[in-house]
């Protein structure tokens, strides 16, 4: 039973945290309206809407993002009850929103605590699609460093992951970086690697994907997976198969290879088969990976979501930024190399109202398109993976912590994200 002084310390601290998160409204919109009357001092014009970002340019926008805002910032620290009492805010109370997704909010995952953002490695060894060189190692490494001296905890790999002779590097990579990790062992320790086997045709039985998981490990040089992932199912052309992945999923579990086990690419029917199976085998599915995002934000994403509520599933929201669409930073005259140009040519001249929006709230808030477009994810309840391939990106990233989009404000993304006409294109594994 708490004492009645426990109670009255705990009024004050939530009257004290209220009249403060009051007061930093109160500054932020201060804060923007000077920004305001700044920015079109400087240019000489209004900032245009897509694109404003580029022109104040990446660096300085990801410098802002994490650095601590200016003076009028007020800070929780003091505690000073006679104050309080004196205080014009005294009966103010402004609902509370949930958490504000610092890096040490963790999120349970299954038996696992990660934090409410992850960052994923697809493009650690592609060439093809993310142009990587081996000479972005260095820089790759650095990035990692920064990821988890901030409280990043949770990393998405697959073994698919690097082209052709470097297939298996995005987890040789991570493995490396973790063994070079110069921080607290108790940091290193506390990393979650989330990997994914490809359901490759020839994995046809338990054993086979039990090697499969093996192979892993062997190139993380680890002993144990965080989340142990089925990239996609094969029920849309190889039924059959499906079963085999199934029972590797238990095989890999139950020999210890792996702390939990996640899925990917499966939609609300064939996730509920898997859970049930699961269940009946005494394994538990801790995680569902799926294309969600404010450009992936339709019917089958959000039955799945509620589904996973239910059954104590957590989301992972890969492809948050639309490989890279949310950004702001690309438009139909200035396209990324690659195969992504032909589908951005595709999707950006319908992303104006998003785009906008995006813009809008971020220059509002005081932070990037990047940074709104991942916190909308945390505030859908789901845990982001956005793709980092520099230093200046997982910075930038990370500034998506640690704040929370309004419900208003979450209204009116998804409300321009429906008046989008394009979406991007889903998985071709992905099953209802
Ligand atoms: N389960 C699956 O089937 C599946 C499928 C896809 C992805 N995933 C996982 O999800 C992760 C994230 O998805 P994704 O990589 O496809 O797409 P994403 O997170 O939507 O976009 C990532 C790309 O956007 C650009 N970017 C990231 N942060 C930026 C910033 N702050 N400013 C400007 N540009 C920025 C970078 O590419 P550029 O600089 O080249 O533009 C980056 O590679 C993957 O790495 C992977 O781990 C899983």
């Amino acid at each position: 039973m708490p004492t009645c002084r426990a109670i009255r310390i705990q009024r004050s601290e939530q009257l004290r945290s209220d009249t403060c998160n009051m007061l930093n409204k109160v500054s932020e919109k201060t804060k923007n309206k000077k920004k305001k009357i700044w920015g079109s001092v400087h240019s000489g014009a209004p900032l245009g809407r897509v694109g404003a970002r580029n022109r104040i340019g990446g660096v300085a926008m990801a410098f802002l993002a994490l650095t601590p805002p200016p003076p009028m910032r007020f800070t929780c620290r003091a505690s000073n009850e006679s104050l309080l009492q004196s205080s014009p805010f005294q009966n103010f109370k402004p609902p509370r929103l949930g958490p504000l997704f610092w890096p040490w909010e963790k999120v349970s995952v299954g038996p696992l605590s990660v934090s409410p953002m992850g960052f994923g490695t697809w493009a650690w060894g592609n060439q093809l699609l993310w142009g990587y060189q081996e000479e972005m190692d260095t820089g790759l490494q650095e990035t990692f460093n920064l990821a988890v001296s901030n409280g990043i905890n949770i990393f998405d790999t697959a073994d698919s992951y690097g082209t052709g002779k470097l297939n298996g590097q995005s987890e040789r990579l991570l493995g490396k970086f973790i063994r070079e990790f110069q921080g607290p062992p108790g940091m290193r320790d506390k990393i979650v690697i989330a990997t994914k086997f490809a359901a490759y045709p020839w994995l046809l039985t338990a054993g086979q994907f039990v090697k499969a998981c093996e192979s892993s490990l062997e190139r993380m040089q680890i002993e144990q997976i965080g989340i142990g992932q089925l990239h996609w199912s094969t029920a849309n052309y190889a039924p059959l198969q499906e079963q085999a992945l199934w029972d590797g999923l238990v095989a890999m579990y139950e020999k210890g290879l792996v702390q939990a086990v996640g899925v990917s690419n499966y939609g609300p029917k064939q996730l509920i088969k898997l859970y049930d199976y699961l269940k009946a085998r005494g394994v538990p599915l801790s995680s569902a990976q799926v294309q969600f995002s404010l450009l992936s934000i339709g019917k089958d994403q959000k039955e799945l979501k509620t589904i996973c509520d239910s059954l104590g599933i957590r989301v992972i929201s890969y492809s948050p930024l639309g490989l890279g669409m949310l950004t702001g930073k690309y438009n139909t005259s200035r396209l990324p190399r690659g195969p992504r140009a032909l589908l951005f040519r595709q999707i950006l001249p319908g992303l104006a109202p998003l785009l906008y929006t995006l813009e809008e709230i971020a220059q509002k808030r005081g932070k990037t398109m990047s940074q709104v477009a991942i916190n909308w994810c945390m505030s859908k309840g789901t845990i982001p993976i956005p793709g980092v391939k520099t230093v200046q990106q997982a910075r930038e990233n990370l500034g998506a912590l640690g704040w929370r989009l309004r419900s208003d404000e979450i209204l009116e993304l998804e409300k321009a994200a429906q008046e989008s006409p394009r979406r991007m294109i889903q998985n071709i594994f992905q099953t209802k």
